[in-house]
């Protein structure tokens, strides 16, 4: 039976093939460590790494390479910027639909004094920015928000959220883990402070990839998560105060990291826009297929009904079958891998009208096809109207 993963917004799959050629390169011929080795070898793959800089800080259209800070995916980035930003008596806003790579430290930091508030969002996922400004308080210092819902693919308005935080005098920081690679962000454009991204998704790198773009100047507010040896400054104890050093403590994942930089290329040599066009293509014909089991009542979508303002991620509940069993039966009788659940994303699920018994996610990536659609369509028709 084949294998058709649907899964994509927990991590893409497959990668372009030069990915895994570029990890196994290094681990059999590479073999070194920068910013340590005095070497051609250490020096070659040193630039291959200023170059994966460049290619992030050109993607969100950051200020400067030296800003694009490495971790090892976007949940550190997120808890970072979380807990090396916000100190006691702080408040920051965030939307309801956050992924608890945003709650879970945040609501760690309200032990520390700090406090949040959720900006509602609607039953399709979409962010009410008409009452964004009135949660905000004089001690909120800033807005974090994902830019589309890893539940359902609500993308939300990061630019108009950007120029509310400007003229607030608010940072803005961007969980960008279910865009980076499919959805066009600008640091610039969209007035945002700082871009967490993770590797292994839409920028098709190997898992435990992932970091930051930092505004020119966030550094000084933001203290380290992690302390340690950086090769430079070696004759001080004291963190270095310059980037990316201050954020990037201990020997970096280079295999991942190269094989992030062959993702990125791939991704630049795709016409603009292509990814997501293919995406959404997909997605189309999903509910489309979709439309005759809802006007059955054998499917109930969760999320926004159309494409306009969505990726490429799908959740429906199938009232009157057990989701669990639903998902079981497409894996093992089909080969239909996708999740089933809450999605690391309660407050989602909340605002979604699904929780708490969550949703069924059908996602799909650059590399899912229509035959991959209809195939899913067709478990679902012989699941969903068999006995
Ligand atoms: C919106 C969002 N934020 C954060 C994360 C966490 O990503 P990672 O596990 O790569 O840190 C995910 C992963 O599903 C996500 O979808």
């Amino acid at each position: 039976m084949p294998r058709i993963y649907l899964d994509n917004a927990a991590t893409s799959f497959p990668k372009p093939p030069q990915v895994a050629r570029a990890v196994f390169e290094f681990m059999t011929q590479g073999g070194c460590n920068i910013n340590r080795g005095g070497y051609q070898t250490a020096y070659d793959t040193e630039e291959q790494v200023f170059d994966t800089r460049q290619l992030l800080c050109d993607l969100f259209d950051g200020p400067d390479c030296k800003n694009v800070i490495f971790t090892k995916n976007v949940t550190e980035s997120l808890n970072l910027l979380i807990k090396g930003f916000l100190h006691p008596g702080d408040h920051v806003l965030v939307s309801a639909m956050e992924h608890n790579a945003v709650m879970r430290p945040l609501v760690q930091m309200t032990g520390h004094g700090v406090e949040f508030s959720r900006i509602p969002c609607r039953a399709d996922g979409s962010l009410c920015i008409e009452q964004m400004e009135e949660l905000i308080r004089p001690n909120t210092r800033a807005v974090i928000l994902t830019h589309a819902s890893n539940v359902c693919g609500t993308v939300m308005p990061i630019r108009q959220v950007g120029e509310i935080c400007r003229r607030r005098g608010l940072r803005f920081f961007v969980d960008a883990a279910q865009t980076a690679g499919v959805l066009p962000i600008s640091m610039i454009g969209d007035l945002i402070d700082a871009v967490a991204f993770t590797g292994h998704k839409g920028l098709l790198g190997p898992q435990g990839t992932g970091g930051l773009v930092l505004a020119d100047g966030l550094e000084k507010e933001l203290d380290p998560l992690l302390s340690g040896g950086t090769g430079s400054l070696s004759h001080t104890e004291e963190i270095p105060a310059f980037l990316p050093d201050r954020f990037e403590p201990g020997t970096l994942n280079l295999p991942g990291i190269l094989g992030l930089r062959q993702g990125l290329l791939w991704l630049g040599e795709q016409p603009e826009g292509a990814v997501l066009a293919h995406e959404l293509a997909l997605t189309g014909r999903f509910l489309q297929g979709l439309a005759p089991l809802e006007a059955a009542g054998l499917v109930r979508l969760a999320g926004k009904r159309g494409l306009e303002g969505r990726t490429g991620v799908v959740a429906l509940q199938t009232p009157g079958r057990e989701m669990a069993q639903v998902t079981y039966r497409l894996d093992s009788e089909f080969g239909i891998q996708t999740r089933v659940g809450l999605h690391c994303a309660p407050s989602a699920h909340k605002s979604l009208g699904t929780w708490p018994e969550g949703a069924i996610r059908f996602s799909f990536g650059a590399f899912s096809t229509e035959a991959d659609v209809d195939a899913a369509l067709a478990a679902l028709e012989v699941i969903l109207h068999g006995a």
